[in-house]
Parts: C-alpha cells; sequence; structure tokens
C-alpha cells in the first residue's frame, strides 16, 4: 500500500489544490495524514485560510472520514539547522550559522542541496515512528511542478553517485529505496489542454525512466458539455440552425433578438471546437494506460466546501 503520494503537473493546474484533496480524502476514521509543501509558497495556509504555517507540523482540518490532516511547509534552511543538530548536535552554534546567513549562503550555492533537505525530511516524516506506530498513515507531497519533478526526486540518485561510501551514501541509497518503492508514488494534475498534457506525457516517460512509480492522471477542472453529442457533431461542423435555435429559446421561454441568437451559436460552434480538444487530449492521457481520476470544475472557486467536495470525489476513486 502506498503511503507517500507525491503531487506534480504544470503549474497553475491544480497541484496545491489536489494534493490538499487528496490528503483529505485520505483522511479516514483514526488516521492521520501530513501535508506537506517545499515550494516556500505558503500554498496551504492560504488554501485553509490560516496565518503562514511555521516549520511545525501542524492540524489543520478533519477530513470528511473523521481522520486528522496536518500541514507542514518544509523549509530547506529549517531542515538544514535540524539535520545539523541531529548528526553534530550544533545547537547554540547552528543558531549562530543562522544568524550570520550561513545557511542560506549554503542552499544558494548549491540549488541541489536544497533538493536533497527538502526530500529528506518527507522521507523521514514518511517513516517516522510514535508510540510504537507510524506517526503518518499517509503523506501527500505538494511537489515541485513537472519540469522539475525529475530532478528534485532523483536528486539523492545523484548524491549516491558523488558518496561512494559512509553515511551521506547510506541517507541518499535510503530516500531512493523509498521514492522507488511501493511506498510511494507520482500523482500527475494535469487540464485537458494541449501543453499541460504534454508536459504530463513527458513527466511519466521522465519518472519511469529513473524508476518512479505512476499513481494515476488527475483530470482537473473537467466542464460537462450541456450538449449531447449530436448537437456537438451539428455545432462543430458549422452553426447551430439560428432558426431551431430561435423555436428553442421561445419554448423556453426567452425571447431575443436574430443579433444574439447568432452570437449564441457562434458560441456553440467554438464550444463544440474546444470540447472536441478536449477530447483528444482526454485521448492522449488514456493512451497512457494509467489510472485516471477527473475533477470537476467548481465554477464558484476552492473554498473549504467545494475542497471537501473534491475530496469526496476522490474517495469514491
Ligand atoms: N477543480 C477546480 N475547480 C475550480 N477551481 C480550481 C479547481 N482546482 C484548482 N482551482 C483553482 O485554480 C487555481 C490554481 O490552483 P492551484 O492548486 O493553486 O494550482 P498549482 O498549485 O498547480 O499552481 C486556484 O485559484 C484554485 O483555486
Ligand atoms: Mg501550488
Amino acid at each position: 500500500m502506498a503511503r507517500l503520494h507525491v503531487v506534480t503537473g504544470k503549474g497553475g493546474t491544480g497541484k496545491t489544490t489536489v494534493a490538499a484533496a487528496m490528503a483529505l480524502s485520505l483522511a479516514d476514521e483514526g488516521q492521520r495524514v501530513l501535508l506537506c509543501e517545499v515550494e516556500g509558497r505558503q500554498g496551504l495556509a492560504q488554501l485553509f485560510d490560516v496565518p503562514p504555517l511555521p516549520y511545525v507540523e501542524r492540524r489543520i482540518a478533519q477530513g470528511p472520514g473523521g481522520g486528522e490532516v496536518f500541514a507542514l511547509a518544509v523549509d530547506a534552511e529549517a531542515a538544514l539547522l535540524e539535520y545539523l543538530d541531529m548528526y553534530y548536535h550544533l545547537g547554540r552554534a547552528g543558531k549562530a550559522l543562522e544568524k550570520v546567513g550561513a545557511i542560506d549562503f549554503v542552499t544558494t550555492i548549491a540549488p541541489g542541496l536544497r533538493d536533497v533537505l527538502l526530500t529528506g525530511k518527507v522521507y523521514e516524516a514518511t517513516r517516522r515512528k510514535a508510540h510504537g506506530r507510524l506517526a503518518y498513515d499517509a503523506v501527500v507531497l505538494d511537489a515541485p511542478p513537472t519540469g522539475r519533478i525529475g530532478r528534485f526526486l532523483n536528486v539523492n540518485h545523484e548524491v549516491a553517485g558523488l558518496a561512494k561510501v559512509g553515511p551521506i551514501r547510506n541517507q541518499a541509497d535510503a530516500i531512493m529505496g523509498m521514492l522507488r518503492s511501493d511506498v510511494t508514488r507520482v500523482h500527475l494534475v494535469t487540464l485537458l489542454e494541449e501543453m499541460p498534457v504534454q508536459e504530463t506525457l513527458d513527466a511519466v516517460e521522465q519518472l519511469e525512466k529513473i524508476d518512479l512509480r505512476i499513481g494515476s492522471i488527475v483530470v482537473n477542472m473537467v466542464r460537462n458539455s450541456p450538449l449531447d453529442d449530436d448537437a456537438l457533431a451539428l455545432a462543430v461542423k458549422e452553426k447551430l440552425p439560428t432558426a431551431e435555435l430561435t423555436r428553442g429559446l421561445k419554448a423556453a421561454g426567452i425571447t431575443i433578438g436574430a443579433d444574439l441568437v447568432e452570437t449564441l451559436a457562434t458560441e456553440a460552434h467554438d464550444h463544440a471546437i474546444r470540447v472536441g480538444l478536449e477530447r483528444e487530449n482526454r485521448d492522449r492521457i488514456d493512451a497512457l494506460g494509467k489510472k485516471v481520476v477527473e475533477l470537476e470544475l467548481q465554477p464558484e472557486g476552492i473554498d473549504h466546501g467545494t475542497l471537501f467536495d473534491l475530496a469526496e470525489e476522490l474517495r469514491h476513486e
């Protein structure tokens, strides 16, 4: 059973929203789920409408199944201090390093180090034990976007290549071991548009090449057409016949001028073309042969209520 769920996708497709909904959906009665972000954006605090999250795991919600969701904004600098303290018992000296800006300096000159620290913290939280059992039943990671996900998840492989032996090598191997095992699944969020779908296809190929396991493809913001297939086929060719449109509107008790009917017909045409493109994109996703989950577009946007609706949709999957 997978316990670490990594959520990626093109920017703006709904990674943060889907990661949060997934965390809620996994929080069945008696379960504890940790939701992590690593991009320093405070997206989770915004979504749950709480003050910026400190580097502390904090309970932010109860799932529809009755379990608890905790959130953590993983910060590379704080993780480095924690690491130094754990391994070298630096304590106050570590704080001094922070004061002179050494920590910032180190993570800036070595951007790969940042990813090592972030993945290291997620690894630690996923395998942590408390009171003789796992501290978290599941961990959901709001991960970097598709353009960077491969490097992010594979950074410890690079580290292992640099450190031939010793504790750093062991840690890097252990992290890669978990990321490549049955414990971890990478989920990709996409919209039914050309660019995000292309990025999804590229990312699946790239991730599988480095032996990571794909979970599901989450098609987000799905809009169901109010037109049936016959009407769509008609509208895509040219325009819907205006005489028939006028008759239909009249039957519905709406009387509008010929101009407006013409505009409606044009809109239906554009809509039908869009639906056609969406279906082509959906076919490209289906051709991957992965599990596909659809989440509907919430016309009013995402708030506490619609986030729970999305969580319920995911629960049923
Ligand atoms: N299913 C949905 N229905 C409506 N709005 C959505 C949906 N999913 C995400 N959004 C909105 O889209 C925007 C981008 O979502 P976000 O989760 O921040 O994306 P990302 O983390 O990938 O950048 C946000 O304003 C969010 O509220
Ligand atoms: Mg985000």
